[in-house]
């Protein structure tokens, strides 16, 4: 026996729950995993970083910058940190705007399963989507899993999320369902990403593992400031991820250690007061010790520092602050953060996350050519979005 909903939405993570909550009507949330909201309970190491009071469209990547605003400005960082009070939650902020449960991020998952059980929506979990098609009147659904057969919907969302993490569940399906209805997908490539570099330099990168250092980092589109962290694998770190998801293979990236360090000021007045200490010392002590030893090799300096000119003391000055890198590339979706691109913004409404040519079909979330910066930018997204639709469906 077919069901019929009027409204279905796939995923149920961020942005389909907020969806769900707000959809009102008869509505069945599926998801193919076990549990709702599994990249919320992991997120902010446990904590979420579930919005960012500086939140405005200018924090997202998007085909169409216009597009996000609608959205962002209905339903805002104040409006979900009000629910979040609402549901005796504690937050904390922690740095640049960006709000932290106390306890756990769980408490936000409970606090969307409790909004969609309000609003009367049902959950079916462990369900996978076997086909889509149209009706006259809605859409038909094939289902397999824990809920089994056809089911029908007038409205259908989807809300599955980018490719990040395959392990935890991340699929192409919402890509596919917008090409099925003819809709566009901009190239999707893996954001807030640490980037790994050729064979070479992470051996000479190896021995920095673990080192931090405030940087701004600069690509051919932005530049970001804030830390800036050694790994085994390569570089990351709030800097990086940043600077990553505006970066594009092939390209360099310019570093600025310790941004508005004076290096040059600080050279001569130690070449002034003791002339004799070796160079590469000097620039150990001014910068983190190993990354400092690794910076004079890379200068080529050696000796008394009194032996350096101003030109010379101004080179190093200039490698400190400008250190030029080429990324082999990023570790990919496998530790990405969030997916850049995605269902072309242009064939959406941005007051409703309506297919314009496709009546009833809705997009929201990550799945979206919206990407958001680090620091909880991406569940406002998702909030917001999954408000937009649900409101208007
Ligand atoms: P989301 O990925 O949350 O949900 C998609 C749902 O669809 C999942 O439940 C999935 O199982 C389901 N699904 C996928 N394919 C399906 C299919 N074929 N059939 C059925 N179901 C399917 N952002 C932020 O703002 N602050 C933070 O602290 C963090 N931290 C963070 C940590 C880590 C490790 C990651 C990977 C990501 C973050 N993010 C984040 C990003 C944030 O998690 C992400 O942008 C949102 O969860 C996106 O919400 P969506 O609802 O769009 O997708």
């Amino acid at each position: 026996m077919t069901s019929h909903f009027s409204t279905i939405i796939i995923g149920a993570g961020a942005a389909g729950m907020m969806c769900a909550a707000h959809a009102g009507g008869d509505t069945l949330v599926i998801d193919h995993a076990r549990a709702p909201g599994e990249k919320i309970r992991i997120s902010g190491g446990g904590r979420c970083n579930f919005t960012n009071i500086h939140a405005g469209p200018d924090n997202f990547i998007s085909g169409n910058p216009h597009f996000a605003k609608s959205a962002l400005k209905r339903y805002t960082q104040w409006d979900f940190i009000g629910l979040v009070a609402s549901h005796g939650i504690a937050w904390h902020e922690k740095t640049l705007g960006q709000l932290f449960c106390d306890d756990s991020s769980k408490q936000i998952v409970s606090l969307l399963i409790t909004e969609m059980e309000r609003a009367g929506a049902r959950l079916a979990l462990r369900t996978a989507v076997d086909s889509i098609e149209k009706t006259e009147s809605g859409f038909r659904l094939t289902l397999s899993g824990d809920r089994q057969g056809e089911v029908t919907c007038r409205n259908l969302v989807i809300a599955t999320g980018g490719l990040s993490i395959p392990k935890m569940g991340a699929t192409r399906f919402g890509y596919d369902v917008a090409r099925q209805f003819g809709i566009a997908v901009t190239p999707t490539r893996a954001g807030l990403v640490p980037f790994t570099f050729d064979e070479t330099a992470m051996q000479d990168f190896k021995p920095m593992a673990g080192v931090a250092c405030d940087a701004r980092v600069t690509t051919d589109r932005t530049a970001f400031e804030e830390a800036m962290l050694f790994t085994h694998r390569g570089l990351s770190g709030p800097a990086v991820l940043q600077a990553s998801s505006y970066w594009r293979d092939g390209e360099t990236i310019r570093v600025t250690l310790m941004p508005g360090t004076d290096f040059l000021g600080k050279l001569r007045a130690i070449r002034m007061s003791n002339g004799r200490r070796d160079i590469a010392a000097v620039i150990a002590d001014i910068l983190p010790r190993r990354l400092g030893q690794y910076m004079a090799g890379l200068a080529g300096v050696s000796g008394n520092i009194a032996d350096y000119s101003d030109r010379k003391l101004q080179a190093i000055a200039d490698l400190l602050s400008a250190w030029t890198l080429k990324p082999a590339g990023t570790e990919g979706y496998r530790t990405a953060e969030v997916t850049v691109g995605g269902v072309s913004t242009e064939a959406l409404s941005s007051q409703t996350m309506m297919a314009r040519d496709v009546p009833g079909l809705y997009f929201i979330g990550e799945v979206v050519d919206v990407t958001g910066w680090l620091g909880g930018y991406n569940f406002q997204w998702a909030w917001s979005s999954g408000w937009a639709a649900g409101t208007a469906i």
